[in-house]
């Protein structure tokens, strides 16, 4: 496996070097390229991600990427001249990012919910995107506007993906989020989208619901969710609140796909650079180490994926019964790659 390493800002090269152990006691015979892009590069060089490095990522199977942002940067700067580029020339379509409670994790939410979801992100289009838009400064009456775009290629090819990983599980349905009683526009595109594409998948029940109440349903009734499929903007903040019900920011996954494989995919934690705990050596690596599980799982290597999947189910078990202790970010990538060696 040759595999690209872009540890990032603050506390992404910590959760990386961890993700990097797991990998390791399980799949040996893993090649890594190291890329030093983030914050340090752009005060040095000004760069956020040369060209040349893209045309080498290109030629990675995969890429491990801890997070990107940094508050001497303005904001913005990383974020979309290295990771959204990235997700853009890499044709990232499909943003996988399962929201699973595991057992014994506990979650802020009341009783004891059942959280066994997907969500399927649109990755390439909407708001993020940044097509158009203009900002007009210096007069009493600037104007702001950001353009999202959706096309019926981007999101037919990401509702398809949804359907199809939807009629592979046990419950087979698939709701679709979005906010189309005012964004109606870009409402009836995916609306009419998912209807059309429904029809090739008669076994996937289909719902639907605006993103305000799939928000609230989100935190007072998660099982309702099986797979989701939403665009850009409204998966990144769902996915937070998936996170913070299924037990903290510190697990949650994801994978930034292009399910061809004409293109590397890229995995990395749900969360960001994290600046408030940065170099302390206490971030959780578990959001990180359960990306790597999905980077196994999308090369093929389902056995290896199952191993890391199943350590950090234990090791999150173990927790729970323990008290959870503080522990350094360093101990717990330890206890996860034993677990996963076996
Ligand atoms: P954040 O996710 O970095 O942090 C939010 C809170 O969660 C913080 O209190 C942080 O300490 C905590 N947290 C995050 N990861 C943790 C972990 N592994 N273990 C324990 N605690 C953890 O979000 P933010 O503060 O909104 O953003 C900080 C910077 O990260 C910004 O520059 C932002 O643009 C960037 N960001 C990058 C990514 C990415 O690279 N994919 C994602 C989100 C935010
Ligand atoms: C995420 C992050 C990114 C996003 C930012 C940093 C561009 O919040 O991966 O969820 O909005 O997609
Ligand atoms: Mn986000």
């Amino acid at each position: 496996m040759r595999l690209a390493v872009i540890g990032g800002d603050g506390i992404g090269p910590e959760v990386v070097a961890e993700g990097l152990r797991v990998l390791r006691a399980v799949y040996p015979k893993v090649e890594t390229t190291e890329y030093e892009l983030g914050a340090r590069l752009w005060h040095r060089t000004g760069e956020t991600l040369p060209d040349s490095v893209l045309d080498e990522l290109r030629g990675h199977d995969a890429i491990l990427l801890g997070a990107v942002g940094d508050p001497g940067v303005p904001s913005g700067v990383l974020e979309r001249g290295l990771l959204l580029r990235l997700r853009f020339e890499l044709d990232h379509h499909v943003n996988l990012r399962p929201v699973r409670l595991y057992p014994g994790v506990t979650t802020p939410l009341a009783g004891d919910p059942t959280i066994d979801m997907i969500v399927v992100r649109e990755g390439t289009e909407g708001p993020y995107a940044g097509a158009g838009g203009t900002l007009r400064r210096g007069t009493p009456h600037e104007v702001a506007t950001e353009e999202s775009i959706n096309t019926r290629f981007g999101v037919e090819r990401v509702v398809r993906d949804a359907f199809a990983r939807a009629s592979r599980r046990p419950r087979a349905h698939l709701t679709l989020v979005h906010k189309n009683n005012v964004l109606t526009k870009a409402g009836d595109l995916w609306s009419r989208t998912v209807a059309e594409v429904g029809a090739e998948f008669p076994g996937v029940e289909v719902g639907y619901q605006h993103v305000d109440a799939a928000s609230m349903f989100f935190v007072t009734d998660p099982g309702r969710f099986d797979v989701v499929v939403t665009d850009n903007m409204f998966g990144d903040i769902l996915t937070d609140i998936g996170a913070a019900i299924a037990g903290g920011i510190g697990l949650a996954a994801s994978g930034n796909l292009d399910p061809s494989g004409a293109h590397p995919s890229m995995f990395e934690p749900v969360h960001g650079s994290a600046p408030d705990i940065a170099g302390q050596g206490v971030a959780d690596p578990t959001a990180t180490v359960a990306s790597v599980a999905l980077l196994l799982e999308h090369l093929g290597h389902t056995a290896e994926a199952s191993r890391v999947d199943a350590a950090v189910a234990a090791s999150l078990a173990e927790r729970a019964s323990s008290g959870g202790g503080r522990r350094s970010t360093r101990e717990v990538g330890e206890e996860l790659a034993a677990r996963a060696a076996g």
